[in-house]
């Protein structure tokens, strides 16, 4: 402390406070920063990045899978890498989970950096970069993760009830947000993350044929678009079929997503719904650039909300380790 005192005492007055800022943002309170590894693993970053890039170029749709696996992550048990243990009753066997893809990534990014720097990249570090790398991927803006979280040593599907879902309302989609520290803006960028990737016809089949027992389709649905849903999933058809949450633009990371539900051509309940509550719809409308409204940037903001998110719960203490293989504790 005295030590870093006399480094300020040294400096004129405006010097301090620029460091002063540029420190408040890599470093935060809860022991995660922007560059953990440069001296312990230098090579984190880019073997992490190289790795979901090899992934990607073969499999593009776990582009999704690794930004949806982060945030599983990060709602159950903190940021911690508890979704990745395998073993009967683990978060990975929860319902919500079922359809998380992209764990063989995260082993194999695991496998390299063992062999560049034993013992020394949390699991739960190279998913929060995982997630990073593939937003850049399809095409969005890149931002600095801070580092430096350990793994949990906690996994269980019973603590997975409270993870968000398709048929929340506004109301609860905020409450869960804000049970993490998320609020309303951070809720309406992170559910535009939805730009990218696909959902089945199974969460939405009673929204386009039986919509809350009305035995007709949600009427927020544009009806001219409505004919396109029913076919892509029809009737009584394979519940697994996947169709795309963000229509036309689904593997690019764009505003696309939010100019869909001012069109009523949101995918899930729970996503169109944010058009139709006033205080997530000014949201929307400021990532579209609605005149009257101070504008948002998307991409700017996408970094800025997982950045918060990538911070909820992390554990650097005597209850978290690194692991030395992403899906079993030590
Ligand atoms: C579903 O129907 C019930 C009563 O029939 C109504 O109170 C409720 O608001 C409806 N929910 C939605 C999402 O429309
Ligand atoms: C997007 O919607 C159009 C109709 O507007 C439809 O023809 C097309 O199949 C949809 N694409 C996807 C991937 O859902």
């Amino acid at each position: 402390m005295e030590g870093s005192f006399g480094f300020y005492k040294k400096m004129p007055f405006f010097l301090c406070v620029l460091v002063a800022m540029s420190m408040a943002n890599t470093v935060n309170g809860q022991g995660t920063r922007v560059g953990f590894y440069a001296t312990t693993c230098s090579r984190a970053e880019s073997i992490v990045k190289s790795t979901v890039e090899s992934h990607l170029n073969s499999d593009s749709t776990l582009a999704a899978g690794l930004l949806r696996m982060h945030f599983h992550d990060c709602f159950v048990q903190g940021c911690d890498g508890s979704i990745l243990i395998d073993g009967a009753g683990t978060e990975k066997t929860a319902g919500p989970n079922g359809g998380l893809r992209g764990y063989e990534v995260i082993d194999d990014a695991k496998t390299k950096l063992e062999a560049a720097c034993a013992g020394v990249v949390s699991c739960a570090d190279i998913l929060a970069l995982a997630a990073r790398d593939s937003v850049v991927w399809s095409g969005g803006v890149s931002w600095q993760v801070p580092t430096g979280r350990k793994d949990g040593r906690v996994s269980k599907a019973s603590d997975a009830g409270n993870l968000p879902s398709p048929f929340d309302s506004v109301d609860v989609q905020k409450n869960k947000f804000s049970d993490k520290g998320l609020n309303t803006q951070d809720l309406v960028t992170l559910v535009g993350g939805h730009t990218i990737g696909t959902t089945s016809c199974g969460l939405i089949s009673s929204r386009i044929y039986n919509f809350n027992g009305t035995a007709s389709a949600d009427p927020s649905i544009d009806p001219s678009f409505l004919p396109t849903l029913r076919s892509l999933c029809p009737q009584n058809g394979d519940g697994s079929k996947r169709v795309a949450l963000d229509n036309g633009s689904q593997t690019k990371f764009d505003t696309s997503f939010f100019a869909n539900l001012r069109s009523g051509r949101g995918i899930l309940q729970s996503d169109q719904a944010l058009w139709a509550d006033a205080s997530t719809k000014t949201i929307v409308q400021r990532f579209l650039g609605v005149r009257g409204l101070l504008g948002l940037v998307f991409n700017a903001e996408f970094g800025k909300s997982m950045v918060k998110m990538s911070n909820i719960g992390v554990k650097t203490g005597a209850d978290s380790e690194i692991r030395k293989k992403c899906s079993a504790f030590n």
